[in-house]
């Protein structure tokens, strides 16, 4: 049976391709959600593509992962990054690899930017890639997990 994945956004990513498209490009959340399928597809995953504005809805989400067995998460958690313990609790509640992707290098932002609580648990992190970080987080896991590329 094929092995599931949980890609998941935090609040305002619903709005890409609109918010601060010198920032954060063109690309509009459908548009990251294809290339999330298509590189699943190429390592044989199945894949579960969320956003939510809401923290707890986050971390219901997060919560349902370990409920329905995925084999792991990567999560762009916006702003939470940088304010939630709660994500934080329930990353750690899933025990699965958890890759934390930013579309920007938020290193080079402000300094409110620059702590992670996501990072405590992550196993990796990739920032300013633009949306092509999704993919590269997305490959990322699957080695993690041994899915091999088809
Ligand atoms: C972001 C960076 C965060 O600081 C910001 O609050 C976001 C998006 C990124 O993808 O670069 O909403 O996570």
């Amino acid at each position: 049976m094929a092995q599931t994945i949980y890609v998941l956004n935090g609040p305002n990513l619903n709005m890409l391709g609109v918010r601060e498209p010198t920032k954060y490009g063109s690309a509009t959340l459908k548009d990251v959600e294809t290339l999330c399928a298509d590189t699943c597809k190429r390592f044989g995953l199945d894949m579960v593509f969320r956003q939510s504005n809401v923290e707890g809805e986050l971390v219901t989400l997060i919560q349902e992962a370990r409920i329905n067995k995925a084999s792991g998460i990567v999560i762009n958690p916006a702003a939470y990054t940088h304010t939630s313990v709660a994500i934080l609790d329930a990353l750690t509640l899933t025990e699965l690899p958890v890759i934390e992707i930013h579309i920007t290098n938020v290193h080079q932002r402000e300094s409110f930017r620059h702590h992670s609580y996501v990072s405590k648990v992550a196993r990796g992190v990739l920032a300013g890639f633009g949306i092509q970080g999704y993919a590269l987080a997305i490959e990322g896991l699957a080695g993690m997990i041994g899915a091999k590329e088809r």
